[in-house]
């Protein structure tokens, strides 16, 4: 079952029932200033950090679901409505949400008065824009009032949910005609304030909300609105809000617009005021200026328009499936995008007030948006190795604000150094820029102890000489990718947590995962030594990498898949010795990726033993069987129930590593099988299963074993959109960047016959036309580069080629 559809030639997904089994979002903003916002206009908008500078609340665990966001109540002839429907929940005649990229658009209709709402955080400004256009389709005059509702968070959004003692008395707002300034705070230490304005008179305001609501009423029936009158209250504590009153009278056919703004607005220190306790305006004033017609604000949308036709220009394909190419050149980038701007801070499953910034995180989502922000992607690349450690361990997370490691998480996921080589390899590959290399970098922040950034990956490298187990694997230390591995950490006490809790990061248990990264991305920096002179650390490197492959397929190998690993008492974990868990997704994903036992038939071997052991209609389960019992020597793996999360869940971050795999023997068939089972416009008719938006990959959907198998959660902010369209773009179709060109190597299902891909890189655009009449899976046979054959599947990079055509044949 379906809820919408997509609407391709506008790069939006269109919702047309606004009961979608959960809230459905989207995100505006691409810079500074951010907002989430919901198919029924829930959601909240913040500065830069959503925990910190957040300026509209948001009601968590709330019933019923979705509650706040940015409403407009219209009151036609008795009759109270939303154009998103919430929250008066009042049946609309007709209704839609129009999520684009950057922009959400309402258009629904009740009694012949039609409304639209177009919200968007225009380019190069802290503020979201609400137009509202009402039109009068019946046959007679309509006097219509409107009544627009926000409530404002006390900023720390953490602070603003629980410390009630302080928070009631603290809220203050100014007034002008037809603006609301929310200044809680500014009084003191804080030196921002937001501003709420809408280019027309208005008939009144309110700014305290229980004034607006009435006593214990909620947003679904404001006393005011149903009296028909704004109060002019001045909030004074307690919990301030914004809401206009604006009457409009359409003659049947005629519509009127108008052009809310929510602003943040920061003033230098020495020029907080205008007066005693009287905020200096300027530059919100200054801001309502460049908004306060329908012409400006329609100018701004359509900078924002260009400015995301122009980045997803970088990369697209023309093929026969639709749903390939909506996925390809729409969704999967943007959600790439997303990932980007909130890292795992802000959506409806994260919620803005926790985690910060993680290293292996950030790390892995630079592989999905690298090509299309190399200048951001380099900042990124900086930023997180400035948080690494001398020895070569890192921090697992950093604020955003500040860019400083959290100390109350540390250290200790053995994983997180090699990832640093991973984002810095694919950054180099993507933009030719070996200056990064020779950028001086911190070490814990400390800028006294910056070295070239090589010097970092090289330590990154050399953290594993110190840091093997008995069966010379890499040591797990508190986790690896998979979090809730945990295997020095022996939790007895609830509430602990597992990721920071153990009496050591632990001399024994080690990771086969780890040992295949270290593989892969040991190989990765040797080539980055080949290409810049250091040809005996590269030598080196590839010897230590021998080592651990060669580890990797005797003790890391189990038979029939590999070995997940050994716990501290060193005893295999994801093995057919096991009673539960005997096979782990990762390993098979990583050590194929990385290439070991291909050679050796080892790499179809652990890839057939995923399909039969492993594979659901919805996607690749994470292990088999799943824990029933809690294992203190395994930690949070076994905290979750059958079939949810790191328990056996389908989690989609590391179906791609699978589906690589598949490309890496040449399996284009199941690897495309593969691709389509957990992505989303394949998915698209199971929305009422699936139930999470069907525009962007979630984090889980629930595996074979659970209740709710095929149900997803934790949509949007995760590793799965980067490495899906890694896989998707340049192991399917092939389109790779290499250190020294582009290489062009597809490996797809038979079906397709012919594609293009049109491909920006390092200032050419490649337009590549494969030719697969013969129905082949992988492997190129000619490829003639702008008419002249070349040998291989690697297109050397010239400068200043301008378009070049290849025409390859498989
Ligand atoms: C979450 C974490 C990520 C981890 C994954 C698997 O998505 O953000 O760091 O790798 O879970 O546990
Ligand atoms: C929990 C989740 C895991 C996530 C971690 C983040 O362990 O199961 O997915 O990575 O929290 O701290």
């Amino acid at each position: 079952m379906k809820y919408g559809h997509f609407d391709d030639s506008k790069k939006e997904y269109v919702i047309t029932s606004p009961k979608t089994p959960l809230p459905w979002i989207n995100y505006l903003g691409c810079e500074s200033f951010f907002s989430l916002i919901s198919n029924t206009g829930g959601g909240y908008s913040f500065y830069k950090d959503a925990k910190l500078l957040r300026l509209t609340r948001y009601r968590y665990n709330n019933v019923p679901y979705d509650n706040n966001g940015r409403y407009f109540y219209i009151k036609d002839n008795g009759v109270t409505w939303n154009p998103g429907w919430q929250p008066t929940q009042t049946e609309l005649d007709s209704y839609s949400c129009r999520h684009g990229l950057g922009y959400t658009i309402f258009e629904s209709s009740k009694n012949d008065l039609a409304a639209s709402v177009t919200a968007f955080v225009p380019i190069g400004d802290n503020c979201e824009i609400n137009k509202l256009t009402l039109k009068n389709n019946g046959s007679s005059d309509k006097n219509i009032d409107i009544f627009s509702y926000i409530e404002f968070c006390l900023w720390n959004a953490v602070d603003d949910a629980s410390n009630f003692q302080r928070n009631l008395n603290t809220g203050e707002v100014e007034i002008e005609p037809g603006v609301i300034y929310h200044k809680t705070e500014y009084r003191e230490r804080r030196n921002h304030y937001a501003v709420y304005g809408v280019n027309a008179p208005v008939a009144g305001f309110d700014t305290d909300r229980e004034t607006f609501l009435g006593a214990y009423r909620s947003p679904s029936d404001p006393e005011v609105v149903e009296k028909g009158a704004a109060t002019n209250k001045v909030a004074s504590g307690w919990s301030p809000i914004g809401s206009f009153q604006l009457k409009a009278t359409l003659k049947p056919g005629e519509e009127v617009s108008y052009v809310f703004v929510l602003g943040y607005i920061e003033n230098p220190k020495e020029e907080k005021w205008e007066a005693l306790n009287v905020i200096n305006k300027k530059r919100a004033h200054e801001m309502l200026e460049r908004y306060n017609t329908t012409e400006k604000a329609d100018v701004a949308f359509k900078a924002l328009c260009d400015y995301w036709t122009n980045l997803l220009g970088k990369y697209t394909l023309e093929t026969e499936d639709d749903k390939l190419c909506r996925m390809v050149n729409i969704w999967n980038q943007y959600q790439c995008m997303v990932t980007f701007n909130m890292s795992r801070s802000a959506s409806y499953y994260e919620s803005g007030m926790g985690r910060g910034m993680g290293f292996r995180d950030s790390s892995q989502d630079l592989l999905g948006f690298v090509h299309l922000i190399p200048d951001k992607a380099r900042e990124r690349i900086i930023d997180i190795a400035s948080t690494q450690f001398e020895d070569g361990s890192a921090y697992h997370q950093y604020q955003p604000l500040t860019k400083t490691g959290n100390m109350d998480i540390g250290s200790g996921f053995n994983d997180d150094p090699l990832w640093l080589i991973a984002g810095t390899s694919a950054y180099i590959r993507e933009t030719g820029d070996f200056s990064i290399l020779d950028e001086m970098v911190p070490f814990d922040n400390k800028v006294e102890l910056a070295k070239p950034l090589m010097e970092h990956l090289r330590r990154s490298f050399n953290f594993f000489d110190n840091a093997k187990g008995p069966h010379k694997l890499t040591l797990i230390g508190r986790a690896d990718w998979n979090d809730c591995l945990n295997l020095n950490c022996f939790s007895d006490t609830p509430g602990e947590s597992f990721q920071t809790t153990g009496p050591s990061e632990g001399p024994v248990a080690e990771s086969v995962f780890i040992a295949g990264m270290y593989v892969k991305y040991g190989n990765e920096y040797a080539d980055l030594c080949e290409h810049t002179g250091l040809n005996d650390e590269a030598k080196e490197v590839r010897a230590k990498v021998a080592e651990m492959y060669k580890a990797v397929t005797t003790a890391g190998w189990d038979g029939e898949w590999f070995v997940r690993a050994y716990d501290a008492n060193s005893n295999p974990v994801g093995s057919k010795v096991c009673e539960e868990g005997q096979i782990f997704i990762e390993p098979q994903g990583m050590c194929v990726m990385a290439g070991i036992g291909v050679e050796e038939g080892l790499a179809q071997k652990a890839l057939d033993s995923v399909k039969e052991r492993l594979d659901t209609k919805y996607g690749i389960v994470l292990l088999q069987p799943p824990y029933q019992r809690y294992h203190l020597e395994l930690g949070e793996i076994s905290s979750y129930p059958p079939g949810y999360k790191e328990n056996a869940g389908i989690f989609c971050h590391n179906n791609p590593w699978i589906s690589i795999a598949e490309t890496v023997i040449g399996r284009g068939n199941r690897a495309f099988e593969i691709y389509k089972k957990t992505c989303p416009a394949y998915t698209e008719d199971i929305s009422d299963i699936h139930r999470a938006e069907p525009y962007a990959y979630a984090q889980m959907i629930a595996g074979k074993d659970a209740a709710n198998f095929g149900e997803a959660k934790n949509s949007w902010l995760t590793g799965t959109a980067a490495w899906t369209f890694t896989n998707v773009s340049q192991h399917i179709l092939g389109v790779r960047p290499h250190l020294d060109g582009l290489i062009v190597d597809p490996c797809i299902p038979d079906t397709i016959k012919e594609m293009t891909i049109t491909r920006h890189f390092r200032g050419n655009i490649y337009k590549i036309h494969v030719n697969n009449a013969a129905g082949s899976q992988k492997g190129i046979k000619k490829m003639t580069v702008n008419g002249k054959e070349i040998e291989g599947t690697l297109i050397p990079f010239e400068a200043n080629q301008g378009t070049v055509e290849v025409e390859a044949v498989m």
